[in-house]
């Protein structure tokens, strides 16, 4: 499985240099895509400028690229803010989903989230996005849900801890905000 993971790609994590592929990459998600994880609708131009905030401070963009070089997968560790804990991002474009990528892609997250020593991570979409929500559960996120937004938040232990095995039929439970 592994193998054949890693002979459709590679994870690294891009540069500026790579900024118009992580841009392109955007630009393919589905509308549904774009609105879990934008939060709302977003167009070319909102997506555009978005990757390009992306490679101008300190956030980190980490990514699946295809053998053609082609970014196909990509996850965000903005780093935390005054009291607000890292926020971190993850889209897959539709025909490379459930492969096992956004796992990859979460666990590349969590190595450098704990190499930066930030305790939490914090991740948020749309209430419905039970894709997000699975991939998250799977690294310990505890969900509270708030005027059609989810958000979890996932605690960094010291100690690197892979994805849980594969699940399915778990209970998906919410806290109260
Ligand atoms: C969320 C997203 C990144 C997941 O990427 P992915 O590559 O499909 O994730 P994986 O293949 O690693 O699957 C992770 C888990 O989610 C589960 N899953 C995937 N899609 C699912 C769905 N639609 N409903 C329920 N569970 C789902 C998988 O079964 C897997 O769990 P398992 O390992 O226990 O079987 C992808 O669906 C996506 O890009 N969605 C649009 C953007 C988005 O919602 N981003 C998140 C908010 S920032």
């Amino acid at each position: 499985m592994a193998r054949a993971f890693n002979a459709l790609g590679t994870i690294r994590e891009l540069t500026g240099s790579d900024a118009a592929l992580h841009r392109d990459h955007l630009h393919r998600l589905d509308p549904q895509g774009r609105r879990e994880r934008f939060n709302g609708v977003a167009d070319d131009r909102f997506i555009t400028a978005y990757s390009t905030r992306c490679f101008a401070g300190r956030t980190r963009v980490f990514a699946w690229v295809d053998r053609g070089g082609e970014v196909r997968g990509s996850a965000e560790l903005h780093p935390p803010c005054a009291s607000e804990p890292a926020d971190i991002a993850f889209s897959v474009e539709p025909e490379f989903r459930n492969l096992g990528i956004g796992t990859r892609l979460f666990e590349a997250v969590m190595a450098a989230a704990r190499y930066s020593r930030f305790p939490e991570l914090r991740i948020t979409s749309t209430a419905g996005n039970r894709a997000m929500r699975a991939l998250a559960r799977k690294f310990g996120a505890r969900f509270t849900a708030e005027g059609g937004e989810i958000t979890g938040l996932v605690a960094i232990a010291s100690e690197p801890a892979l994805a849980e095995p594969r699940h399915h039929g778990e209970a998906d439970t919410l806290a109260p905000a």
